[in-house]
């Protein structure tokens, strides 16, 4: 009997993708620059910090690097409220860092992808101040949607509709003259301005912005709220409150208007200018929260983006039924398009996977769960998305004290008393309030916070680490076989290396006792299989192959030969597949 838990060992990348394109089976690493890395100790992760560390992101087996905004910014909603799209904010650093990090990355083999925020501005955005400053009447008040009010003084806000990080969406104005005036629409904060993308100066200045970043090297975009940017005709009343349950339900009058594909018909056009070699093509992914992924595949057609996150799957609780559908109605609906379908467990918005799927009362079991999801995620094909930190196994922190908490969507939703605790998983989740416990500063070393997210054992850090991130952090889990970051790498390698994983637009099931799913996928040559356990006890099921991966103790043994249940029982073999368990084979 043997008893086996570990990776096989790193094997060069392989270049599978980059025959029919880079991206389609990219696994791209969300940097989160305000938590990353501090390389010069003020508490607030830099640009120099990433690109300290990038040696750490190529080790581990990653091909790209999505970074979230760190452009000028207030930073009324972390860095997703921009008042200049062209500049670098002082406390990441400056252009040159930015250069200096795209050039480092590419000669290690990994490509970026920078956020691009066009559904709204900073009201501190030289455009929104020079509105308000012109008073109603002038045009450039036509680049966001101002209008009166409604009401005898026009008291009442233009229409009904909610912002996303509560209350309404509308903000009153003054005049120049010290009277009420306009009010402003804004989907998010009151500090994040909508534009009205049917002004001609606005599509303009976006696709300048496109371009200088692409001039200065970038792989990609991460298009913000791409849904967003066209509002019906009229911006009609909705006629109902809590209008967020609505989100990623309904086609609403703000969000997933047709219009939208137009103006991404017209960014692939410019992505296309910079080449269309599959090894070097400039992509973007969408952040589009759509009603089904049918309607995300719409911003996949061919000559519109090349990627969409996959909210459908980040949303589906961790049970064998509902994976297998949001699986296969996501590759059947990305196929007819010919887009690479794309996995997400995690990101800077929603409560971190592992707290999110677990129960909450035994963090060893709920860290199981997460390494078992990680592994189903990185085992299906197409694209993945991993955020910082959760390679480490990092759980959300739920009880950072309302004093340090930054996120506008806490204070505006729950009137800064809310407790931990997170959001439910859907498409919603993660705006609620509660995205700074997902937030929290890596632990990279050593014993004493801020574990070296900054240079100086004890400097500071922009949101308090626990003490119990000692022990998760990048040096500790380093060379430890059982540890989740030696986990992830040994995946990752093990992804580049078999020839049936990554790209590709199929898998098939096999039968499985309930809870349990298991399927192949098959390459020219090679065939790869995955069983995922998701219950709490152990299943013994008929060894598909040859082990490859586990994400957690499993023993397979030489039996006299059992029934198949399903699957290929390799030579006799048996596993006893534990509870919140994922398996990876060779067949
Ligand atoms: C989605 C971003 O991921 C989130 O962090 C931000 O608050 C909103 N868009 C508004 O830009």
């Amino acid at each position: 009997m043997t008893t086996q838990h570990s990776a096989v060992a790193t094997v060069p990348a392989s270049d599978s993708g980059s025959r029919t394109g880079w991206w389609r089976d990219a696994v791209i690493y969300q940097v989160y620059p305000r938590s990353f890395a501090d390389a010069n100790g003020d508490g607030m992760g830099d640009l120099e910090g990433v690109r300290d560390r990038l040696p750490y992101l190529r080790d581990l087996g990653v091909d790209a690097v999505w970074l979230s905004p760190f452009y000028a910014s207030p930073q009324a909603d972390a860095g997703y409220d921009v008042s200049d799209y062209r500049l670098v904010d002082p406390m990441f650093g400056d252009l040159a860092d930015a250069e200096r990090l795209v050039a480092d990355a590419h000669r290690l083999g990994l490509r970026v992808i920078v956020d691009i925020v066009p559904n709204h501005a900073s009201s501190e955005h030289p455009w929104f101040r020079q509105a308000l400053r012109e008073g109603p009447g002038s045009p450039l008040r036509g680049r966001f949607h101002f209008r009166p009010g409604k009401g005898e003084s026009g008291e009442l806000p233009p229409n009904d509709w909610e912002s996303i990080f509560g209350g309404p969406a509308w903000t009153r104005t003054v005049n120049p003259d010290g009277t009420p005036g306009e009010w402003y629409l804004h989907l998010f904060a009151p500090e994040q301005p909508d534009f009205d993308w049917d002004n001609r100066a606005v599509a303009d200045e976006f696709r300048s912005i496109l371009r200088m970043w692409l001039d200065l090297g970038v792989d990609g975009f991460r298009i913000d709220v791409a849904h967003g940017l066209v509002k019906a005709a009229g911006l009609p009343d909705l006629g109902v409150h809590d209008q967020l349950r609505l989100l990623g339900n309904e086609v609403l009058p703000f969000f997933d208007q047709d219009g939208v594909h137009e103006i991404y018909r017209d960014w692939r056009r410019i992505l296309d200018e910079y080449g269309t070699d599959p090894r070097t093509r400039r992509i973007a992914v969408a952040e589009a929260w759509t009603p089904t992924v049918l309607r995300t595949a719409r911003y996949l057609r061919p000559d519109e983006l090349h990627q969409a996150f996959n909210f459908q799957y980040l949303g589906t609780a961790w049970d064998a039924e509902a994976l297998r559908e949001v699986v296969g109605l996501t590759l059947d609906a990305m196929r007819p398009v010919g887009a690479p379908a794309t996995w997400v467990l995690s990101n800077h918005d929603v409560v971190r996977h592992l707290t999110r799927l677990g129960s909450g009362v035994d963090r060893e079991q709920d860290l199981r769960r997460a390494r078992a999801a990680t592994l189903l995620m990185l085992a299906l094909p197409g694209s993945a998305y991993v955020y910082q930190g959760e390679e480490l196994g990092l759980p959300e922190v739920l009880d950072l004290p309302d004093a340090v908490r930054q996120d506008p969507a806490f204070t505006r939703a729950k009137g800064g008393g809310s407790e931990g605790g997170g959001s439910e998983g859907g498409e919603a989740e993660g705006q609620e309030g509660m995205r700074d416990g997902c937030r929290v500063p890596l632990p990279w070393s050593g014993t004493e916070a801020p574990y070296g997210f900054g240079p100086v054992a004890g400097g500071p850090s922009w949101l308090p680490q626990p003490a119990e991130w000692a022990k998760l952090s990048v040096e500790a889990q380093t060379g430890d076989r059982n540890s989740t970051l030696e986990l992830y790498r040994g995946a990752l390698a093990v992804r580049r290396e078999h020839p049936a994983l990554g790209g590709g637009d199929s898998v098939d099931w096999d039968d499985a006792p309930a809870g349990v799913l298991a399927f192949r996928r098959t390459a020219a040559d090679g065939v790869f299989g995955c069983t995922v356990n998701t219950t709490t006890e152990t299943v013994r099921i008929p060894a598909p192959g040859r082990l490859l991966l586990a994400s957690g103790p499993v023993t397979v043994a030489a039996t006299a030969g059992i029934a198949g249940a399903f699957g290929t029982a390799g030579a006799g073999e048996w596993v006893d597949l534990p509870g919140d368990t994922t398996v990876w084979w060779d067949c």
